[in-house]
């Protein structure tokens, strides 16, 4: 019963930090057999169009296996391979491809016994194919870590982590992958071939140049220095200008107080949070007035506030509150709560709250997720329940509605207590 459930959880990318799936390297040594003519047998494959498998998370490889074999992910070559593969096969694989390092270097042997690393295959290179266009690796660099705000492309580094090293389990490793593999899942994600709704949305605005720009960036990421380093974001510095930002504030302090700290818990605090949400609320809450509601966010009081600003204006005062320390309210953890945020509820087809909002409850300040942590009870009560009934509806791609629209009142009233309790 618990690997039926399990695999339930995997099959809908729910489950994302936890080490539920602790499998048998020892075991996955000898079921991977049959994967090494294609993947490698330390998960380094000969082929371009073979991916790397080698130091990928566990949890990343038995959701995408998972996938194969329900048949949500098509491949003709995977399908048959993932068909006879148990809930234990996968487990045990998983674990013997994520024991290695991603260039393929087998893990230490425990003292005293034989490595488990199969004797390594070397592989076959494939001709690789001339391309007529010379992959910049810079510019790949540049559009994984900044994204392009302009034509609506979010930083891949939010969710696949620094040089292609993801924090987050069910995020895929990128860095020292095959450069045609990457193409193709990007082309595959823009197509809508393979299906997932974020990567779907952020490659539809990806040209063929920065496809192959981001492969030649991912192929070896630490062979791309610190390139333009003033270009590169660094944390804690602000696109707007903190200091224009505070003289505008004033007229925000009687409700969200002059650091951003709020005496009444019902108004957001806005002290800590990320600075491209910020400035993305603003602009939602101005067009909402100007296309009377049929887009961004209706708010008849902010709706005032925000029509003597100009975009500028915005982008400062977003800088400013992004640059202040936030005092969390002192609230008790919640275990109801932090399950939902951290595995989701598969059952009733909720995503995990971390796989966008972070394990911190952070956000991600690249891709406009807001930070959560801290906020007030009341105030996250009521987004949840706007999200629920479509009253808030500024989230693209209805990433919030869609989630929001499965949770019952205790779901809100016990994530909201687990995420005000973070800090
Ligand atoms: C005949 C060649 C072949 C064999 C054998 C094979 N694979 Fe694959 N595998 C592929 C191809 C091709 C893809 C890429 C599919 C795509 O483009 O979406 C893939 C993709 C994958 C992925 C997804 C990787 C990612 O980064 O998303 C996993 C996991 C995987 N294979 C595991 C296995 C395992 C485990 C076995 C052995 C049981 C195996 N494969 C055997 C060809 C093969
Ligand atoms: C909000 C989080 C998020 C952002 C931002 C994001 N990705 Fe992804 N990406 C994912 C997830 C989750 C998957 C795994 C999808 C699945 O389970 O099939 C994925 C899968 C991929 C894959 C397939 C990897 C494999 O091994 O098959 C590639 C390539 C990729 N992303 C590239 C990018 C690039 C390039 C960017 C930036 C332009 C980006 N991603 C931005 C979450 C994200
Ligand atoms: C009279 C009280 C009041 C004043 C003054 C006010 N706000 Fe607000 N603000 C609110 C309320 C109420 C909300 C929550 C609206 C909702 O429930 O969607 C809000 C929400 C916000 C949000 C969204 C926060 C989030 O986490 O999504 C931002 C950003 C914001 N205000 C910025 C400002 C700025 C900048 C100013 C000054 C120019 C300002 N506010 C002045 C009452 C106020
Ligand atoms: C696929 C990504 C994704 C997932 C998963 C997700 N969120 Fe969100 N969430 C967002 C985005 C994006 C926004 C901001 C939308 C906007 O631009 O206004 C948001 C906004 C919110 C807000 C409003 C914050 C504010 O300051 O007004 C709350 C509260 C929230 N999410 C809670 C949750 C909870 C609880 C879960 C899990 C049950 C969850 N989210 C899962 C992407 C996500």
């Amino acid at each position: 019963m618990k690997t039926v459930i399990l695999s339930f959880l995997f099959t809908l990318g729910i489950f994302s930090n936890a080490d539920v799936f602790a499998g048998d390297v020892k075991a996955g040594a000898t079921k991977s057999a049959m994967c090494a003519a294609c993947h490698g047998s330390n998960g380094v494959s000969a082929a371009g169009n073979y991916p790397n498998l080698a130091g990928q998370h566990a949890d990343y490889i038995v959701k995408q296996l998972n996938a194969f074999k329900s048949g949500e992910r098509k491949d003709v070559m995977m399908a048959p391979m993932a068909a006879g593969l148990s809930d234990t096969d996968m487990a045990d694989i998983a674990a013997y491809f994520a024991s290695f390092s991603r260039d393929g270097t087998p893990p230490p042997p425990p003292s005293g016994e034989e490595s488990t690393a199969a004797e390594s295959v070397t592989p076959v290179r494939a001709a690789t194919v001339k391309p007529d266009y010379v992959p910049d690796a810079i510019a790949g660099k540049l559009l994984y870590q900044l994204g392009d705000q302009k034509r609506d492309i979010t930083a891949c580094i939010g969710c696949h982590g620094t040089d292609g090293n993801s924090d987050v389990l069910i995020n895929p490793n990128l860095a020292k992958q095959h450069p045609e593999y990457i193409v193709k899942q990007l082309n595959n994600f823009k197509e809508n071939s393979r299906n997932n709704a974020v990567m779907n949305q952020i490659s539809g605005n990806l040209t063929s140049n920065d496809i192959a720009n981001l492969g030649a960036y991912l192929s070896d990421t630490s062979a791309v220095g610190e390139v333009k380093a003033t270009s590169v974001v660094v944390r804690k510095s602000f696109v707007g200008d903190v200091a224009a930002g505070k003289a505008k504030a004033l007229t925000c302090a009687a409700c969200h107080g002059s650091d951003g700290n709020p005496a009444v818990a019902m108004y957001p605090a806005l002290a800590g949070q990320s600075e491209s949400y910020l400035f993305k609320q603003l602009q939602d809450f101005k067009d909402a007035v100007e296309t009377k509601g049929e887009n961004g966010r209706v708010d008849p009081v902010m709706a005032g506030m925000v029509a003597p600003l100009s975009d500028d204006d915005m982008q400062n005062l977003s800088a400013y509150f992004a640059s202040q320390t936030l005092n969390p309210i002192i609230t008790k953890a919640n275990a109801k709560g932090k399950k939902l945020f951290i595995s989701g509820d598969p059952i009733n087809g909720i995503t995990a709250c971390m796989a966008c909002h972070s394990i911190n409850g952070k956000g991600m300040d690249n891709a406009a997720f807001p930070s959560i942590a801290g906020q007030s009870v009341s105030y996250l009560k009521a987004q949840l329940e706007k999200f629920r009934s479509a009253s808030r509806g500024n989230d693209k791609n209805s990433m919030m509605r869609s989630i929001a629209a499965n949770l019952s009142d205790q779901d809100i009233e016990a994530v909201s207590q687990y995420m005000a309790s973070l800090k």
